[in-house]
């Protein structure tokens, strides 16, 4: 059978991460799952996490195509892309999808030829399931505040904020997506409970 095909996104700070690894750990009882994300860990994910970093400059164009590149490489990659993975009957649980590009990129440069590129393209797959873990601008940007280092070219409040507004512009956009937004602003066991819950009625 088919594996499914699990997105989640959220902010920066909206506790990817921690339910990421507690859904994997719920879904590892059904069979195989395979933990990804994007940024990838192919050559392209390089160039963008350079970019990301502040290391290299990149215009937000150039940026939504290294994505592009990066999700196509992600989708397609013969040993361990999510293709033939879901073929052979893993579920896939991927930390950010064209979701992002659409939110992050779309606030700049608009959505239109984003959704074509990436949304109608024959190489990048459908997902199953997005799975929004919602929390406020303040909360993630508090979150990023108390456990980061430094801040990535997308993590000052005002994008984070202008961001939080381009997803639910993206939702409305996508209306035969199955997209679920999970209040995030809670504890990881409650947050984690919903998010489970919704993963499971794909089965
Ligand atoms: P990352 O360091 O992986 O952190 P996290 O996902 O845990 O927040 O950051 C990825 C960054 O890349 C994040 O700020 C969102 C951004 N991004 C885009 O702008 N477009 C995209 O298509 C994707 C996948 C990510």
């Amino acid at each position: 059978m088919r594996g499914k095909f699990i997105v989640i996104e959220g902010l920066d700070g909206s506790g990817k991460g921690t339910q990421i690894s507690l859904l994997a750990e719920h879904l590892s009882a059904r069979g195989p799952v395979h933990v990804t994300c994007e940024p990838t860990k192919y050559a392209t994910g390089g160039l963008i996490r350079d970019a990301l970093s502040g290391i290299t400059k990149r215009t937000p164009s150039e940026l939504a195509g290294l994505f592009l590149a990066d999700r196509i490489a992600h989708c397609e990659n013969p040993a361990d892309g999510i293709r033939i993975l879901i073929n052979r009957g893993v579920n896939v649980v991927c930390d950010r999808y064209y979701y992002s590009s659409l939110a992050y990129q779309g606030a700049d440069i608009g959505l239109d030829w984003l959704l074509d590129a990436n949304v109608a393209c024959p190489a990048i797959l459908k997902p199953d399931i997005c799975i929004f873990l919602d929390v406020s601008a303040d909360v993630a940007d508090s979150r990023i505040e108390s456990g980061r280092v430094s801040r990535e070219i997308f993590e000052d409040r005002d994008t984070i904020e202008r961001v939080r507004k381009q997803y639910f512009e993206v939702f409305k956009r996508l209306p035969d997506h199955k997209i679920s937004v999970i209040n995030a602003a809670r504890s990881p066991v409650d947050v984690s409970r919903d998010v489970i819950c919704e993963v499971d009625k794909l089965f």
